[in-house]
């Protein structure tokens, strides 16, 4: 059982996807196919640790496969599978459970903003979240985990949870024949730049989200080409025009924004969308941007309609992938159950 360089990462389905999800972070794990054996999970399971509408929570599902697909993730060559059909996740969740501390899980940030001021009456599962995020990424021992900054800290987390367990084990994952004591590695954040950071098309320095009441914060990924052309035309702007370099962004989020979502759907850098509109007005930029958005938006719509219009085809993506990441993480379970001292046939 060799521990070989793996990705892991997945997103919620809740809400449909937008030009931060696809820029922030699908753009990242297309690349890193290039060079990794990626696993890509719809996490249906962290979806409902939030109330979600059965109904909705499948047809979100299906929304998200779909959109990875059409974003250019290949499932022949990674896999793509919902959480909930590989029952390791839960399995191994539970294990670790009782390896986290509570005292670990009251500092995790994220509980605390959704579990908003009425404490008591959030699910469970919200406040075990994390321990769940932790065995999607250690039921394959992942060893890299492209990620939001908002993520950075329930990777912490898993990377002490792996620790942990490598201690409180460690007799009996060298009896297992792991000489070093290692059986979960650290896995590493691999951390979104910056540059890939969408903002809110309404207000530059909030992120761009699915739970924002204003549509027009952001541009969906099924967004028609009026939407897309209408959103960006009302983004949020200042008084001043598009500056010549860098420093000219400086204190200036929604330009700063705009002028990143372009360089990031050009595939340019930030200086040479700079250098190229430096001295227009907002009102020209806005209409080149527009333009942009709709060439390499539209096709991903598209795609993604075409794909939930009958969903035979995705669902026959996730049953494979969830094949092939079950086939990968039973015989990790089945240590970790050697490990721990339960007993199987
Ligand atoms: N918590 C992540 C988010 O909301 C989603 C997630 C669940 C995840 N499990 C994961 C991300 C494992 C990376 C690895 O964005």
């Amino acid at each position: 059982m060799d521990l070989t360089p793996r990705v892991f990462s997945g997103m919620q389905p809740t809400g449909s996807l937008h030009l931060g999800n696809y820029l922030g972070a699908m753009l990242q794990w297309i690349e890193m196919q290039k060079t990794h054996e990626c696993i890509y999970c719809v996490v249906d399971m962290h979806a409902i640790t939030l109330w979600q509408e059965p109904s909705e929570l499948v047809s979100a599902t299906r929304q998200v496969t779909a959109a990875y697909i059409a974003a250019g993730l290949d499932p022949k060559k990674s896999i793509l599978f919902n959480q909930s059909q590989v029952p390791e996740h839960a399995e191994l969740a539970w294990v670790f459970n009782c390896v986290a501390r509570l005292g670990w899980l009251n500092r995790m940030t994220q509980f605390k903003d959704k579990a908003g001021k009425d404490r008591e009456a959030a699910s469970v599962g919200l406040y075990a979240y994390p321990n769940l995020m932790a065995a999607d990424i250690l039921a394959y021992r992942a060893t890299h985990v492209p990620v939001g900054d908002d993520q950075k800290q329930h990777l912490e987390l898993a990377r002490d949870i792996a620790q942990k367990f490598n201690n409180d084990f460690k007799p009996q994952i060298e009896a297992a024949g792991f000489a070093d004591g290692v059986f979960f590695p650290q896995p590493e954040p691999v951390i979104t730049g910056p540059a890939t950071r969408v903002m809110s098309l309404r207000d530059g320095t909030k992120k761009m989200s699915k739970s924002d009441p204003s549509d027009l914060s952001r541009i969906n990924l099924t967004d028609d080409a009026d939407s897309i052309a209408k959103k960006i035309q009302k983004a949020k702007t200042d008084p001043d025009g598009i500056p010549s370099d860098a420093g000219g962004l400086a204190g200036r989020p929604e330009a700063e924004n705009l002028v990143g979502i372009y360089a990031a759907l050009a595939g340019k850098s930030r200086d040479a969308v700079l250098a190229e509109f430096g001295g227009s007005q907002f009102s020209g930029f806005k209409k080149a941007l527009a333009e942009l958005a709709v060439d390499r938006l539209q096709p991903l719509g598209d795609e993604i309609r075409r794909l939930t219009s009958s969903p035979t085809e995705i669902d026959a993506v996730l049953a494979d992938g969830s094949a092939r990441a079950h086939a990968i993480a039973k015989p990790v379970m089945n240590k970790v159950k050697d490990i721990v001292g339960f007993l199987r046939s």
